[in-house]
């Protein structure tokens, strides 16, 4: 069966987090208690995604490596692609071709945070799609800073547009995006923007204008975040911060989803001891497993 396969695009420069990104992969900075990407992972493994190729620069893939290994802690299996220039989003397709197989795909941005209650459900439905495509769009106060997606007055979506002066919706596309197998031979025909970039939103309305693009709203009751300015990175830290203390629940815990999943190996946790012992995220997972 052509299970759905997911990518994770960690590279780009993260010229707004300068200096910061002069020495550091965006998506392997902190965010509270755990590295930026473990969030992204965290969406594809409630869709219920196992297989998941991670796109990142030359240069910080061996990180990537370290920190992720294989995968099978959390009963993923990862695949490290390399972007040789970071030259747009859908490009991601044309690189994970190989990786897909043919396969329908969900893409999460290494630097998106999602979070309410009801998003598994919602990811689930969109897995269930495996012809055409579904986007995630939600309200924001300033949508001429992100692709926008407009409507008609059915609801229908007619136009998305990357970074419109003139938006016609509050509706921002968010990072991730749930496309058919037929995604990477759509991205080899696109060309760079004005920007020089090959541009998700190009590929994004060639399945609308087909009319194979369902766009999910994502209400009031789900939060999601950005992490790409030094502001927006400090906002998701206390934002997970104030929500765990709180609820005295994990965001983005890998070994806990995995755990719901059904996914983690026989071996855990016995070669887990020095990483349950000292962290407080550690310990969570301990708590979850009823490890004393
Ligand atoms: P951006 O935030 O648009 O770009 P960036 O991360 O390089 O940051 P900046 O604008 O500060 O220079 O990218 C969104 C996400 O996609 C981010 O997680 C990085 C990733 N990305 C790639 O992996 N490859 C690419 O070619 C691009 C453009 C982005």
């Amino acid at each position: 069966m052509n299970e759905r396969r997911g990518i994770v695009l960690a590279g780009g420069y993260g010229t707004r987090l300068y200096p910061i990104t002069l020495g550091a992969s965006k998506h392997l900075l902190p965010v509270y208690d755990k590295p930026m990407v473990y969030y992204p992972i965290s969406v594809l493994m409630l869709a219920g995604i196992r297989k998941i190729a991670v796109i990142s620069t030359p240069d910080d893939l061996a990180q990537y490596r370290r920190l992720l290994g294989d995968g099978n802690q959390w009963g993923l299996s990862f695949t490290f692609i390399e972007q040789a220039v970071p030259e747009g989003l859908s490009q991601a397709y044309v690189l994970a071709k190989e990786f897909l197989e043919g396969a329908p795909s969900a893409l999460v941005l290494g630097d998106n945070l999602f979070y309410g209650h009801g998003l598994p459900e919602i990811l689930r439905i969109a897995n269930k799609r495996t012809s055409g495509g579904t986007i995630f769009a939600c309200k924001v106060s300033n949508p001429e800073q992100f692709g926008v997606v407009s409507f008609d007055d059915k609801g229908r979506a007619t136009a998305i547009v990357e970074k419109p002066p003139e938006p016609k919706s509050d509706y921002a596309v968010t990072g991730l995006y749930f496309l058919d197998g037929s995604a990477p031979e759509r991205a080899k025909k696109i060309v760079p923007s004005q920007r020089g970039e090959y541009e998700i939103t190009a590929l994004l309305e060639s399945y609308r204008a087909a009319d194979k693009l369902a766009v999910e709203l994502l209400g009031r009751g789900f939060a999601w975040l950005d992490m790409g300015t030094h502001g927006n990175l400090l906002d998701a830290g206390n934002f997970v911060r104030t929500l765990q203390l709180r609820q005295g629940t994990q965001i983005a815990c890998l070994e806990e989803i995995a755990y719901n999943n059904g996914w983690l190996p026989e071996s855990w946790p016995s070669d887990h001891g020095a990483f349950l012992k000292n962290s407080t995220y550690g310990q969570y997972v301990k708590s979850i497993m009823g490890i004393v």
